[in-house]
């Protein structure tokens, strides 16, 4: 039996449709989920979208609709994109669905039976479109006196009944948590971050609301409705049914979970969600990793400015898988990015049309024009050709560990190097000159060029899922579903290969 792995995007809000960001973190972890199952996992991964709560609310009355209007044509939103953007998700929550809500309850029924939640009365500030309390000393004070979040949203004064979570008391467990296991938040700056908000102190934290009622009401009162993240967390174990009483095969991914979200989010994930499940008895997740932000133009991605990229736009114009590489390229993940088209551009013209188109094409040209399209075997191998031809099996192994620790752009620099080095190899070996004067070298190289080109395919599978099946169905490899370890397996000799398209156009 295959070992599981789950991973999971946030759930995003349904208050807006999609814009760039959401795109980043959804290609991101799709990368890292079609790794693993390359790499012989039965994975399950999982995104969807977050639906209650006061935003979601607000959104829905100045567009004079009921929340459940906006809910079903925005989460639709979201749901188009995983198409768009050819995500191999298992699954699409919401946090409508009873599936969801009755996790949600399960939880709060435990806590509750546990005596993590009392009951009591808010006074403090809240922020609505990040849907999170604030302490004073955590927000700063404009020229106009007004008080922002660090990133620069509004906050409102709010007094009213509510239960609270006992988050103060498990202050301790974290830092030992995050002591014991310095692996469950990455990138590690992430990590300090987090430990010094928790030495700073915790409160105990709201975890319902009773001044509006858009979410789940409570199980112990219903006139009170779950905090939206309380709510909204659960969306994670509900995905593999581990939140129920049932207990069924799917919750054994539980237990090797990633959650991959924006730095935004980390306090969220990082702090409370721990505490939740601590309380609760429940089993954690194995790592939580935080990347970091786009800017458009070196300017913060905001409605106000109005400069929120549509990711439909760019794919329309650009391609997917040209989008796909570049915003898992560009930025090394856990870093800031800029998002800028002429990097776009550049990184399509140098990386893919000359490095890897150019090295498909020159190589698999010449077997249509000289070989009658079929590929030839390979009858000699020297030493540095065996090295070459082995190097993929290490690469696979490194790039492994690499996804492992979520440095996808490392694994990215690594394949690249792969393919600069195979396009070295077919440089030195002057292929074009054999072919005047012995055929058998011409064809040797050209075979061995094609299982290179093969190998190039697979290792560039989980990035640009489109264009590697493109390239392998060339080669006559057709499984829908591939692994790294089978390669010996897909035979590609004798292949007949029609005439060769572009992988990639060049831009102006
Ligand atoms: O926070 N750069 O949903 P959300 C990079 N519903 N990533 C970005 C980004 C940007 N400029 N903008 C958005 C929520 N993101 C909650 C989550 S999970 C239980 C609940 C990405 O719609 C990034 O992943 O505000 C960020 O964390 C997420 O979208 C926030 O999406
Ligand atoms: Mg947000």
């Amino acid at each position: 039996m295959s070992k599981k792995y789950y991973i999971t995007t946030p759930i995003y809000y349904v208050n807006d449709k999609p814009h760039i960001g959401h795109a980043y973190t959804s290609v991101a972890t799709d990368c890292i989920a079609r790794f693993k199952r390359m790499d012989g996992f039965e994975v399950r991964f999982q995104t969807g979208t977050d639906e209650h709560g006061l935003k979601i609310q607000k959104a829905a009355e100045k567009k004079d609709i009921e929340p459940i209007e906006l809910c079903n044509i925005n989460s639709e939103n979201f749901r188009n994109l995983t198409k768009l953007l050819n995500l191999s998700n298992n699954d699409f929550i919401r946090t409508t669905e009873h599936r969801h809500k009755s996790g949600a309850i399960y939880l709060w029924d435990k806590l509750y039976e546990n005596n993590e939640i009392y009951e009591g009365e808010y006074k403090g500030w809240y922020s609505v479109s990040e849907e999170t309390f604030y302490n004073e000393k955590d927000l700063h004070k404009t020229s106009d006196g007004l008080f922002k979040t660090h990133a620069g949203a509004s906050v409102e004064w709010i007094s009213e009944k509510s239960y609270f979570f006992r988050l103060s008391k498990w202050a301790n467990n974290l830092l030992e948590l995050y002591d014991r296991n310095p692996e469950f938040i990455r990138p590690k700056t992430r990590l300090k971050e987090v430990i010094s908000f928790v030495k700073s102190g915790l409160n105990d934290l709201s975890v319902s609301r009773t001044s509006f009622d858009w979410g789940i009401a409570t199980p112990t009162n219903e006139k009170h409705i779950m905090y939206v993240w309380l709510d909204a967390l659960t969306c994670y174990p509900n995905g593999v049914d581990y939140l129920s009483n049932e207990k069924t095969d799917k919750a054994e991914f539980w237990k090797n979970t990633t959650h991959i979200v924006g730095k935004d989010i980390l306090r969220h994930h990082a702090v409370y969600w721990p505490a939740f499940l601590m309380a609760a008895n429940l089993s954690l997740p194995k790592r939580i990793f935080a990347h970091g932000w786009w800017t458009n133009e070196g300017n913060k991605i905001s409605k106000s400015l109005g400069n929120a990229i549509d990711p439909l736009e760019i794919i329309k114009n650009y391609g997917l898988d040209q989008f796909r590489y570049f915003m898992l390229r560009e930025v090394p993940f856990g870093n800031d990015g800029d998002f800028s088209l002429l990097a776009l551009k550049n990184r399509i013209n140098d990386d893919l049309v000359n490095d890897l188109g150019n090295l498909c094409q020159r190589s698999l040209s010449m077997i249509v024009k000289n070989l009658d399209g079929v590929i030839p075997s390979i009858e000699e191998l020297s030493k540095s050709e065996e090295t070459l031809l082995n190097k993929y099996e290490i690469l696979v192994s490194e790039c492994s560990q690499l996804i492992d620790e979520q440095l996808i752009h490392e694994y990215i620099k690594k394949i690249w190097k792969y393919i600069n080095e195979i396009n070295k190899y077919f440089n030195d070996k002057k292929p074009w000159e054999a072919l005047k004067n012995d055929h058998k070298k011409f064809s040797n190289i050209i075979a061995i060029s094609a299982e290179l080109v093969k190998r190039v395919g697979l290792l560039i599978n989980p990035i640009m899922p489109e264009s590697s099946f493109k390239l392998l169905r060339i080669l006559n490899v057709n499984n829908e579903e591939l692994l790294f370890s089978n390669h010996k397996k897909y035979k590609i000799e004798g292949t007949k290969i029609e005439e060769i398209k572009y992988l990639f156009t060049r831009l102006p």
